[in-house]
């Protein structure tokens, strides 16, 4: 590409670099495959990878678990704005607005020393689950749910979002969903909050910028919508024909199409296997075959492959959300 050309998306533009991942052939944290640690890791682990540059020694996610626990609360005064918030503000306004709140209550919010980045990026990294969890649970007049301190980050979700306490394979899946969407090398969230960070911004208005990039039905936005279509395809009497209809309306099927992975995303591909088992186990797989059913017509009209949003939507409805 020669200088000043316009390249629509910014497609074949390198606008920085990093060792945090790399989706180039399949997915890599730090160099390990996302297969391998989805496979073998907890959500704790990979989070310590992406923050910490390595996998942790049993000393050192012993004293990362202390410090989340630490921070597992967030301040009271905090639980009453939440509870002000109107209820049609949709949730991803929500995370938003917060994540930015809860930077009025970090003394570290003006430091963008490297020390101070990770002190806060551990924070919100169990704040933000709690204020997921009370949402969802204000929204359905519930009491919020306090995290349990003997729990995982991945249980400690299950159980403040279903105030129930997960079963090893309900962990197992909600660490596998955070493993596959944790990192993800330059997509357009990612980019704004680089972009933020750049001015020497803060890392609360970096992460705030990138879920407002995030929420957009085309990036994040797209799983919420992924379930209400997959049930619309389910429901109608012929799920090949309801895709063909919404192909003939121009209308984009969401959860399919990736702007990098043309050939199909690894991350779909190996959640989908997770999922048909899971299916099995509950003696139900019809939700398995109508997603089959529509990836068959995707491919065959339009060659798009399913993306992580795809089986994700069947894992949530799974684990009861
Ligand atoms: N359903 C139907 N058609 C789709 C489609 C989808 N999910 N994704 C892309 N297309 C079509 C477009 O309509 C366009 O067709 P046209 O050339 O006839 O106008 C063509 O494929 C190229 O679309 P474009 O947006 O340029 O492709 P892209 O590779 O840049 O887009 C996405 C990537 C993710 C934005 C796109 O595939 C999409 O909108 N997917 C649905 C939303 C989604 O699942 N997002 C989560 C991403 S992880």
């Amino acid at each position: 590409m020669s200088e000043g050309e316009y390249s629509p998306g910014l497609r074949g533009v390198i606008a920085g670099e990093t060792s945090i991942s790399d989706v180039r052939h399949g997915v890599h944290y730090r160099g390990y495959a996302i297969e391998e640690l989805a496979e073998h890791a907890t959500f704790e682990e990979v989070a310590y990878l992406l923050l910490h540059e390595d996998l942790p020694t049993a000393e050192q996610l012993g004293a990362f678990r202390k410090r989340l626990r630490k921070h597992q609360s967030v301040p009271h005064d905090f639980m009453d704005f939440m509870r002000k918030i109107p209820d049609q503000a949709p949730l991803m306004d929500v995370m938003q607005t917060c994540a930015s709140v809860l930077a009025h209550w970090d003394p570290d919010v003006d430091d963008n020393s490297h020390e101070a980045n990770v002190r806060k990026s551990e924070k919100l990294l169990v704040q933000m689950p709690v204020i997921l969890a009370a949402r969802h649970r204000l929204l359905q007049s519930k009491e919020p749910v306090a995290p349990d301190k003997h729990l995982s980050l991945a249980g400690n979700l299950v159980w403040m979002l279903l105030r129930e306490k997960p079963s090893p394979q309900m962990e197992r899946a909600m660490d596998m969903s955070l493993i596959l969407y944790a990192e993800h090398e330059f997509n357009a969230s990612t980019f704004t909050a680089r972009v933020v960070c750049s001015t020497l911004s803060d890392l609360h208005s970096a992460i705030s910028a990138a879920i407002g990039a995030l929420k957009g039905p085309l990036h994040g936005g797209a799983n919420q919508r992924v379930m209400a279509e997959l049930r619309a395809a389910h429901e109608a009497d012929d799920a090949q024909q309801w895709v063909l209809q919404a192909l003939a309306e121009r209308r984009r099927v969401m959860g399919f199409g990736h702007r990098v992975y043309q050939q199909g995303d690894p991350r779909a591909a190996f959640l989908k296997t997770f999922c048909r088992q899971w299916a099995e186990e509950f003696g139900d797989t019809s939700l398995e075959d109508t997603a089959e059913q529509v990836e068959a017509v995707m491919a065959e009209q339009k060659g798009l492959r399913p993306n992580l949003d795809w089986p994700s939507a069947r894992l949530y409805y799974y684990l009861g959300l």
